[in-house]
């Protein structure tokens, strides 16, 4: 039985959540005027490093007394140099919703062995922010990426808090509202929302935070790539792109190139704009089939980033080998690339609709997710 095929393909079927969808108006012919071959020592090297990160903080709209670095290892790194740097002093929550928050518990109690509570919700949901005590460290990844669920607001985090809150936004900066004022660490990298490059992370600090870095001491020895302090002192140099060690400066320029586009579609209200719309346009599909549901429960913690679905047809008879084949179709047509659900998640697909997707992408693979799961049913039903 052949079922047809949508007369329209998407023009970008890149919709991975990571590294994520180039800007729209990418050209590698932009990056010829990267200083290669030059020290990121040299005043052009330091100033492009220093535009990075007053753009950045620019386009967030971090406040006043706020640190932002650019640091090695991706959000990995930096969040981990958080994690490092900052806790031990008080015990610690931690909480996790999807992989990566899950791989932010493993270090903290496993590598760093604090005092810490656990709190962990479901693929789909997020833990019960009021029965967290913000009187001690809270880490907490803002937007699940593998779940596709988000954090509503910052509302449950009180403006007194005694401890300190370690966000990873990776996955939400750029495309949802940070509340800075609630978050102490925040850190993302280049490879998502913007469509940077892998390798360089971004951390930003409150004045709490770096208060904390300058009279606390971690028991634990710190590498030199972990190390924000000297002497007592915060590294200046850091959040003025005097960074540890060599970055990329192909990357950099890359970066400061999806700066630019970022804020000829408005900044940050553009980009949010953005990935609503893309995400709107999924909403809007789901709710018209009644096979396709959000691996996200609430509509209010669901991601506008990493938008994961599931199939929830009674025909199927493994998720999984459904999900994948769905993928692979989509992939073999070149109308989507990467949508596969991560690794440890649920079975499923998961569209990236973060701000450099355009929306008419979405609409366009839409119907050929439909021609997938329908062509996918029939070659079940033959096998059967
Ligand atoms: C929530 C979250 N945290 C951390 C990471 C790791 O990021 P990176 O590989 O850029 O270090 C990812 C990557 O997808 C992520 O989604």
């Amino acid at each position: 039985m052949t079922i047809a095929q949508p007369a329209t393909r998407p023009a970008n079927p890149r919709f991975s959540s990571g590294p994520c969808a180039k800007p729209p108006a990418f050209d590698l012919a932009n990056l010829a005027d990267a200083p290669l071959g030059r020290s990121h020592r040299s005043a052009e090297g330091k100033a492009r490093l220093k535009a990075a990160i007053d753009r950045t903080a620019d386009i967030l709209g971090v406040p006043e007394g706020y640190k932002v670095g650019i640091v090695p290892a991706s959000d990995t790194g930096a969040f981990e140099m958080a994690m490092w740097n900052l806790l031990g002093e008080r015990p610690a929550e931690m909480l996790a919703w999807e992989s990566f928050g899950a791989g932010w518990v493993t270090d903290v109690v496993k590598q760093l062995k604090i005092e810490a509570e656990v709190k962990t919700a479901e693929y789909g949901e997020i833990v019960d922010l009021a029965s967290v005590d913000f009187d001690k460290d809270v880490c907490f990844t803002w937007n699940g990426t593998t779940s596709g669920v988000r954090v509503p607001n910052g509302d449950a985090i009180p403006a007194d808090r005694k401890g300190l809150t370690l966000c990873d936004a990776t996955s939400a900066a750029f495309a949802q509202d940070l509340p800075f004022e609630k978050l102490d660490v925040t850190t993302f990298s280049w490879q998502k929302v913007l469509g940077g490059e892998a390798a360089h992370g971004m951390i930003i600090l409150s004045p709490r935070a770096v208060e904390r870095l300058e009279s606390y001491t971690p028991a634990w020895p710190l590498p030199k790539i972990f190390r924000l302090t000297k002497g007592g002192k915060l590294i200046e140099g850091v959040f003025k792109g005097e960074t540890i060690n060599t970055p990329s400066m192909l990357a950099v320029e890359d970066y400061l190139l999806a700066l630019d586009w970022a804020e000829s579609v408005g900044g940050l209200k553009g980009l949010i704009g953005r990935a609503d719309a893309n995400t709107a346009a999924v909403t809007a599909f789901v709710e018209a089939h009644d096979w396709i549901d959000f691996l996200a429960t609430d509509p209010a913690t669901r991601s506008n980033t990493s938008v994961c679905l599931k199939f929830t047809d009674a025909r199927i008879t493994d998720g999984a080998t459904f999900a994948k084949a769905v993928a692979k179709r989509l992939a073999d047509e070149g109308v989507a690339l990467d949508i596969g659900a991560y690794r440890d998640a649920p079975a499923g697909l998961r569209i990236w609709c973060g701000s450099t997707v355009e929306t008419s992408d979405v609409e366009a693979l839409l119907p050929w997710i439909d021609w997938a799961f329908q062509a996918e049913i029939a070659a079940q039903t033959e096998a059967a």
